[in-house]
């Protein structure tokens, strides 16, 4: 027995030192593909919904080498070919099939998506298919061969097709799979509708044979007068020549090359991004072949015990939680238009910060909201009980997380990084958050790292938080709906709270849930006065945390959710947004606008 234990720990140790050892610095993602030369795939593509995946298995559940990849055509009257994308329906891409087909709605499975291209290659170019995200599972092929797959419906990745393409007439096959699968992230109980689909835009970006392939711009870690970073080049040489220029600081700088990555410092002292004036600066990265430009912020953000500091000073989060379910239509949101009417209302409350709830949301939401001066909170859906002992869990995970803050990293709005929601306390879970949090550390040491929690004891002197994690995150977040999951609203006022950690708590959730225009008393539930009751309760409970650096209530708008089947109240929609999903102000919206206006300016 005693020899069986130290085998197990001798296999768990290798275990972990692979892990660790697989570790790559970044995903060699093409950064900031708006600036670069790009045609667009986006539109209508033709569909197959295949929920057997008979176009990949046959009836001996072996691959394929002639499945709906190949996108077959009738060569002669007497040929059997039992597809045919040509004349099958069609879906918009970016879009969740669940919202655009009624027989789609409650669909989970695979669904084909074939789409025409023509390509005329450039001298000296290399050519990438980007997909900035797919839910769940993809399986992309082009001209009939596969080039690759991806897990994680939240996060761009993309493939080199450079030497794949034809001149001419190509076609791209996009297997896309949105089943719930026990080890998937998430896992197979989520409270947000699973919409499957091409779910972001798709781009066929090209580029020079030696390109600028990412780069870092930010203020040195806690320093205002030295910008600092690198710049990474794909088929470069040593000793080849960077230009990193921020014309309205009159600041160039030349650096050169060395294994494909130029580092570099340039005195400057940018004025500051913060919510009140978020200022960016055009940043110009020039090599012999590939120019980038990129509107980049400089700030600091750091903790001192129970206070976040935004550029040295304390700053009280005044914030909203969002899923990115589109306003009026619902579904995925597509559009830089429904991200501005969900960024509007969230400005309309007071806000200076929004919680991207629980998934990295598109790049255009980011990016909008850095420009409207939100500071964010960015998480990866490692969501209640994953399987935190499994390493293809971990992989998947730590790759999703890998993915966000590869495109987001330059982005000043961005603060905080969220490792995981509502997960239950436990060795294999500490492990698995502990080592996403260090390589979120290894990635990027100028953001603070978080978690949102719902693990506080409740005693007689109110609620404590001593999770083991709180040592692991650099702010800890608390979700807790004291007058709706717990206790009653009347007595929310009077809870108490205490933590073990000197560290800034953020409430990430606190609500209710309503109808708009559903009234009564407010003790009677699903009431717009019920919801307000709630909000005014706990934001008395909240003025009494001396430890609380801000909060991000659940949530900005009604969103679905196969979890909540109530008719004629919640008909699939989660309904604790302060407005309806057909943008209908609840009365909390202004108890809580009334709070943002009134208090911690
Ligand atoms: C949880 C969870 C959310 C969920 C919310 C709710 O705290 O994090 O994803 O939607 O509670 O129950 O409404």
């Amino acid at each position: 027995m005693k020899h069986i234990k130290t085998l197990l720990f001798v296999f768990l140790l290798t275990l972990s030192t692979t892990i660790k050892a697989q570790e790559t610095p970044f995903s060699d993602l093409l950064q900031n593909i708006d600036s670069r030369e790009k045609t667009s795939l986006n539109g209508l593509w033709d569909m197959i919904v295949d929920p057997l995946e008979n176009g990949y298995y046959n009836h001996r559940l072996q691959p394929k080498e002639d499945g709906y990849f190949m996108n077959a055509q009738m060569q002669s009257p007497s040929d059997l070919i039992e597809y045919n994308f040509d004349t099958s329906k069609q879906l918009m891409v970016p879009g969740d099939w669940n919202t655009q087909m009624d027989k789609l709605y409650y669909y989970e499975g695979t669904v084909w998506y074939k789409k025409d291209f023509t390509y005329t290659a450039k001298n000296d170019e290399a050519a990438f298919l980007y997909f900035e995200a797919v839910n769940y599972e993809a399986i992309v092929y082009l001209n009939g061969e596969r080039i690759g797959r991806h897990v994680g419906g939240y996060t761009p990745f993309q493939f080199e097709v450079t030497d794949k393409l034809k001149e001419g007439n190509n076609f791209v096959v996009v297997k896309v799979d949105n089943k719930r699968k026990r080890e998937n992230v998430p896992t197979v109980n989520q409270d947000w509708w699973n919409y499957g689909g091409i779910t972001r835009s798709v781009h066929l970006i090209t580029v020079p044979k030696s390109h600028i392939n990412d780069y870092s711009v930010q203020l040195r870690k806690g320093a205002t007068n030295a910008i600092t970073g690198w710049v990474s080049v794909t088929n470069g040489k040593d000793g080849d020549v960077v230009s990193i220029a921020i014309p309205e600081l009159k600041k160039t700088v030349n650096t050169v090359l060395k294994n494909g990555k130029a580092e570099f410092s340039i005195k400057a002292k940018p004025k500051l991004w913060s919510p009140t004036s978020p200022k960016t600066y055009e940043v110009v990265l020039k090599t012999a072949t590939d120019e980038i430009t990129d509107q980049i912020g400089f700030r600091t953000i750091a903790t001192e015990g129970s206070k976040i500091l935004l550029n040295g000073k304390q700053i009280f989060l005044k914030g909203i939680s969002i899923h990115e379910e589109a306003p009026f239509k619902t579904g995925r949101v597509v559009s830089v238009e429904e991200c501005k009417i969900l960024l509007e209302w969230a400005k309309e409350l007071g806000c200076n910060f929004i919680r991207l709830a629980h998934y990295p949301h598109s790049e255009a939401m980011v990016r909008e909201a850095e420009k409207m001066g939100f500071l964010i909170w960015s998480e990866i859906p490692v969501y209640w009980t994953i399987q935190f002992d499994n390493e293809d869990t971990y992989a998947n995970a730590k790759n999703q997380l890998t993915e966000m803050i590869s495109r987001d990293k330059n982005r000043a709005a961005v603060v905080l990084w969220s490792m995981a929601n509502e997960t239950p306390e436990g060795e294999s879970r500490l492990n698995f958050i502990g080592n996403l949090a260090e390589q979120a550390r290894k990635l990027d040491d100028t953001r603070l790292i978080t978690a949102a929690l719902d693990t506080q004891a409740q005693g007689d002197d109110g609620n404590l938080i001593e999770d083991p994690l709180g040592k692991v995150v650099d702010v800890i977040g608390i979700n807790a709906y004291c007058g709706w999951y717990a206790g009653a609203t009347d007595t929310c006022a009077q809870l108490k709270w205490s933590s073990a950690y000197n560290k800034p708590m953020i409430m990430s959730e606190v609500g209710g849930g309503a109808l708009y225009g559903h009234h009564g008393e407010k003790n009677e539930r699903w009431t717009e006065e019920y919801q307000a009751e709630v909000f005014k309760t706990n934001i008395e409970m909240m003025r009494n945390i001396d430890f609380l650096s801000g909060l991000s209530p659940w949530i900005l708008m009604d969103f679905r959710s196969s979890r909540r089947p109530l008719r004629r109240i919640q008909d699939d929609f989660n309904r604790k947004g302060l407005i309806s999903e057909q943008g209908m102000k609840k009365q909390a919206f202004f108890t809580l606008q009334e709070y943002y206006e009134k208090e911690n300016n």
